[in-house]
């Protein structure tokens, strides 16, 4: 099996569908740029049936975007699927993603559907939509509580009528790491045409667990990852590309495959979604979050500022950052300390560095954190001969 893990970047359709954070056509072309330098595999532009803004939308990004494919959300209706058809017509490489339900609770209070019918509905749309694009996506929405045994049947079934990816959506973030490792590991041994189509995952956040279930995936045979930048999507949100592309970057050795992700484009990207959609990432994220290279600890800051794979597992400039960052607070010790006086210009002996770091300690418990101008003033008022 192929050792590249396709990134699927649903940011612009599921991640914008969550609320907060819906864009405007230019806005989600900035984006799409973006995420063509980031070199995503596939674009989820948008649901083009969803209104005239978003099939305008995906249409102009089809035309704008070279790199990636470039694939617009619709149900299994012949509606939907020609408002698709005709928003990624433009696209250099243009993927039509259909899906329905498959779970009992989602056809019986949904779409009031029989088994029966949503084989019927599922086949007939990927057949519809391979009229239009060589690649189909066809996904299984509610996957993870559907039962297995229709879930393989519907399966097989679209990649006979010519699904090129099968996607697996655990739609509400219930499934635990290992039962969705065991369901995508099922699917490679009960869907007897799998091997003509790429395994999919769409995982979300419900539980906190997006992106394990992602990689547990990936261990079980999975051969793309839906995933959106800085986790965005409905609910808790969808699994974080940065979280997954760094997970398989850093431990490629154990995990044993890659991706064709641009790492150092990850910062620029999620500071991008951030700019557009006004929403901060929040401070202990993964990768992206402001303290995520940021050390205040005596201890750590030591290490770091000795050989920075002490406290780091991976270097801040793979995702793009220019270094990481010593936060001076209460938590800091002598040695940071005197690091920051160095690179301010100050060549301190011990007797003066006590003297100083006595009065930062009294500071830091009043601020929290020390900034250069601080320290500047309280070493003049401490040492005004130097
Ligand atoms: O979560 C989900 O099931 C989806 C599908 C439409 C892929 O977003
Ligand atoms: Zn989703």
């Amino acid at each position: 099996m192929e050792n590249q893990i396709k990134i699927f970047d649903t940011t612009l359709r599921d991640g914008e569908q969550s609320p907060g954070f819906s864009m405007n056509q230019d806005e989600k072309l900035r984006l799409a740029l973006q995420l063509e330098r980031l070199k995503a595999d596939v674009i989820e532009a948008g649901f083009p049936i969803a209104s005239e803004g978003d099939f305008r939308t995906v249409r102009k990004i089809s035309q704008q975007i070279k790199e990636s494919t470039v694939a617009a959300l619709c149900r299994t209706t012949t509606k939907d699927i020609d408002r698709a058809a005709e928003a990624v017509e433009p696209a250099a490489k243009p993927r039509i993603h259909t899906f329905i339900a498959t779970s009992d609770i989602h056809m019986e209070y949904k779409l009031k559907k029989n088994r029966e019918q949503v084989l019927e509905s599922a086949v007939s749309a990927v057949e519809y939509a391979g009229k239009f694009c060589d690649e189909v996506e066809f996904s299984a929405e509610d996957a993870s509580r559907s039962d297995p045994e229709f879930l393989f049947e519907v399966f097989t079934a679209v990649i006979d009528a010519g699904a090129k990816v099968i996607n697996v959506p655990d739609t509400v973030g219930y499934a635990l790491p290992w039962e969705f490792g065991e369901l995508i590991r099922s699917i490679r041994e009960n869907v007897p045409n799998i091997e003509q189509a790429t395994l999919s995952v769409h995982c979300h956040n419900d539980l906190g667990v997006a992106v394990a279930n992602s990689l547990m995936a990936v261990r079980n045979g999975a051969q793309q990852i839906e995933c959106t930048i800085n986790g965005i999507g409905e609910r808790a949100g969808n699994a974080s590309l940065e979280e997954i592309v760094m997970a398989i970057t850093t431990r490629k050795n154990n995990i044993g495959k890659y991706t064709n992700i641009a790492t150092d484009q990850l910062m620029p990207t999620s500071r991008l979604l951030t700019e557009i959609t006004g929403n901060e990432v929040q401070l202990n994220k993964a990768i992206v979050g402001e303290n995520a290279f940021a050390h205040e600890a005596g201890i750590h800051q030591h290490g770091v500022l000795n050989n920075p794979m002490t406290y780091e597992i991976m270097t801040p400039e793979s995702v793009g950052l220019t270094g990481n960052k010593i936060v001076l607070g209460k938590h800091s010790g002598r040695f940071a300390l005197n690091k920051k006086l160095q690179k301010l210009g100050y060549s301190l002996g011990k007797d003066e560095l006590n003297q100083v770091y006595v009065k930062f300690t009294n500071l830091a418990d009043e601020k929290k954190i020390v900034n250069e101008q601080e320290l500047l003033a309280l070493v003049s008022e401490t040492l005004p001969q130097q």
